[in-house]
């Protein structure tokens, strides 16, 4: 399957203020991730929370500046702005905060094709409708605020408002995990079927790995920063290679008793003083010498991983 978006040795870094010296800390959150996110596929993203995530998904979506390395498109028109939000679009997590309190679900609707194309009023109205049946709800919502809907609801307009410049490429940020778990899985149906009916490319960030069991053709374990498994999604659950993982999955009702004893053990260490060596060693539960001193290098061609234990 040919690549729709290649990241390659991605850096991104946050400068923060601590102290009463101006004293600078810097923040790496993104350090040296080459990723392919293949044309139709639903690509997870996986990881605890703090461990670069969202970071790499602003940086796909140019909403944050990176250090160095590179992102590449191929099927983007152009890199100026307006062809580039017709290409990529994103869901976030909280449908509470992303969505205009002020404004009509018509007019938080209308707003890209305003700003983004040359359509007419009318035109621009038959889309709107399109897609808001599209995404489950009637026109009768139109003329409503935020306020009105419910937190499944507000995802779906969030979903709608995704489609309105009908993107190649999605990118849901924690989709659902601020919704009530007795609707998560509608929304999630409902993005699954979006995918199937316009061939859309997803990158579904999330830490919940039984969505990613249902959803994602294929899925990338991230942690402080690196990717450190990438394989297809029935491969990762049913033969996970990393110890970060196999910890991950630990927590999965499913694959609790398999893999007793992996459980994740002290936090994360901070961002702005990785470890040395394997930056998973300080809780890694198979941690040999040359972990703390050494960084393993990615093998593996489909399913790929990063740990000492598969050289
Ligand atoms: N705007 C910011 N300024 C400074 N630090 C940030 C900023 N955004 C995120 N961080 C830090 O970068 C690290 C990665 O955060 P994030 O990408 O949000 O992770 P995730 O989405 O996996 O939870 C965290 O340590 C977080 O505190
Ligand atoms: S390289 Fe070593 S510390 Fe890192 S995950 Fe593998 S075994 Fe654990
Ligand atoms: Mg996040």
């Amino acid at each position: 399957m040919e690549n729709l978006i290649t990241i390659k040795n991605l850096f991104v870094e946050y400068c923060s203020d601590i102290g009463a010296f101006g004293k600078k800390q810097v923040i790496h959150a993104v350090n040296g991730v080459s990723l392919e996110i293949k044309k139709g596929e639903i690509l997870a993203l996986a990881g605890e929370s703090g461990c670069g995530k969202s970071t790499l998904a602003k940086a796909i979506l140019k909403l944050e500046p990176i250090k160095s390395g590179c992102i590449s498109f191929s099927d983007c028109k152009s890199q100026n702005n307006k062809d580039f939000r017709k290409f990529a679009q994103m869901v976030f997590q909280n449908p509470y905060a992303s969505l205009n309190p002020k404004m009509k679900i018509i007019d938080i609707l209308k707003e890209p094709l305003e700003i983004n194309t040359d359509l007419t009023k009318d035109q621009i109205l038959k889309k709107v409708k399109e897609k808001i049946s599209l995404v489950g709800l009637n026109e009768s919502s139109l003329n409503l605020y935020p306020h009105e809907f419910s937190g499944g609801q507000r995802q779906r307009i969030a979903i709608a408002r995704a489609l309105m410049l009908e993107p190649e490429f999605i990118l849901a940020d924690e989709p659902v995990s601020a919704l009530d778990v007795s609707i998560q899985a509608q929304v999630i149906n409902l993005l699954k079927e979006l995918k199937e009916k316009f061939n859309l490319t997803i990158l579904l960030i999330t830490h919940d790995m039984s969505v990613i069991k249902y959803l994602a053709d294929r899925t990338a374990v991230m942690y402080l920063g690196e990717i450190v498994e990438t394989g297809k999604t029935e491969d990762i659950f049913a033969n996970p290679l990393h110890p970060y993982t196999r910890a991950l999955l630990s927590a999965v009702p499913d694959f609790e008793k398999k893999r007793k004893g992996l459980t994740l053990k002290g936090d994360l260490p901070s961002p702005s003083d990785l470890p040395q060596g394997c930056k998973f060693h300080t809780r890694c539960p198979r941690v040999m010498d040359k972990c703390k001193t050494c960084i393993p290098e990615e093998i593996g061609s489909f399913h790929k991983v990063k740990c000492f234990l598969y050289e």
